[in-house]
């Protein structure tokens, strides 16, 4: 009797192993990233979506260069999440939990190119974001952010795209300088103002975003008029029509052929020509890089020629000694036997 109630037990145990065993096979699948390699841009990427995961996982290999951890429960971004991943270039966080990032998060991601931290709980940013070498496009849509996360100055990220729709912005990010930025979303905020002075900084734009915010123009200026012609001069696509003031419109209509500064403040063409300005001494740095690389490669290949030259000249050199040294032996040779053969005959006489 005892022995089967053991028995029983011991199958009980057994089952209730088992089953728990089963739990864990069903979620081991779930927990695992996959690699692949990209064919087309010969990346080393990882896929960790949708994984329920709590952290960034800090056992991946350490070369990847993309990283997608979306739709997880991720909470918080440590200085130490990223550490490992040096390599990386384009990070993808969106629909995440996510609520602070420390100013050392992204020390040692010195490549990252591509931010997508979209729907997640940011209220703040690390300042040091802004200074990354080589960040381009950031995607911070729905979010809580709120306009002195960007008053920003020495931006030094060369930042190309901005995607900030859904947060809570009343006003034109005061980011600066971002010269190279070309589009610009900030619908779907509480912007109630934008004048010509808030995007003259930004003289490559191209995509301007401003839908569902509640923009008030001013009614007594020529404001909303003037906005809409450096929209028109700029030629900047708006997706959105404007609707200025009609009692405005004679006094703030435009002839064709006033030059822009005269249309425009002096505010707004001195902030767009300091953007030229700086986008002129990239461009130069950029020459005068393309020039050096080019002097140090002809300074390496002349000094490789002359190596080269050396080189054959010294085997010449030696290939001329050697000969002179073998005739020497074979001179000195002949010598001998001509010697021998003299004694050899002198022997024979004396003989
Ligand atoms: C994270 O790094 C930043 C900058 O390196 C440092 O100021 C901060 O104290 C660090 N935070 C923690 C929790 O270690
Ligand atoms: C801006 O973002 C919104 C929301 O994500 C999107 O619907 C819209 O197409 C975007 N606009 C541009 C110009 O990319
Ligand atoms: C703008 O600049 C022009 C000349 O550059 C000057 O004549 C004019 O007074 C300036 N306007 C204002 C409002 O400062």
């Amino acid at each position: 009797m005892m022995l089967i109630g053991m028995n029983l037990l011991a199958l009980l145990t057994f089952l209730q192993l088992a089953s728990g065993m089963l739990v864990m096979d069903s979620e081991i699948p779930l927990k695992k990233c996959r690699y692949f390699e990209d064919r087309k841009y010969n990346l080393n990427q990882v896929l960790c979506k949708d994984l329920k995961l709590l952290d960034i996982p800090d056992n991946l290999r350490s070369n990847v260069e993309v990283l997608d951890a979306r739709e997880n429960r991720i909470r918080e971004l440590r200085n130490n999440s990223l550490k490992r991943y040096s390599n990386l270039r384009f990070l993808y966080l969106a629909d995440n939990f996510v609520q602070t990032i420390p100013e050392g998060a992204f020390e040692s991601t010195y490549y990252l190119e591509v931010l997508d931290l979209s729907k997640n709980g940011l209220t703040d940013l690390p300042k040091s974001l802004f200074r990354m070498n080589n960040l381009r496009n950031l995607y911070f849509e729905e979010n809580q952010l709120h306009d002195p996360v960007f008053e920003v100055t020495g931006v030094t990220a060369p930042l190309k795209w901005l995607y900030l729709s859904g947060n809570k912005l009343t006003q034109i990010p005061r980011l600066s300088p971002i010269p190279l930025v070309t589009i610009l979303n900030v619908s779907h905020n509480q912007i109630t103002r934008v004048t010509t002075e808030d995007i003259a900084p930004l003289c490559l734009l191209e995509y301007l975003d401003l839908r569902d915010n509640p923009i008030q123009f001013d009614q007594k200026t020529c404001e909303c008029y003037t906005f809409k012609e450096w929209i028109k001069f700029r030629k900047i696509n708006l997706n959105m029509t404007v609707d200025c003031p009609k009692n405005l419109q004679k006094k703030c209509a435009f002839g064709q052929h006033v030059k822009p500064e005269m249309r425009f403040s002096n505010r707004t063409m001195t902030l767009f020509s300091s953007c030229q300005a700086i986008l002129k001494t990239r461009a130069e740095a950029m020459k005068a890089r393309t020039t050096w690389i080019w002097i140090a490669s002809c300074v390496g290949a002349f000094i490789g020629c002359i190596f080269i030259a050396l080189c054959c000249m010294h085997r010449n050199n030696r290939n001329k000694r050697r000969h002179l040294k073998e005739q020497n032996i074979l001179t000195a040779n002949n010598a001998n036997t001509t010697e021998q053969l003299l004694n050899k005959e002198t022997k024979h006489e004396t003989a």
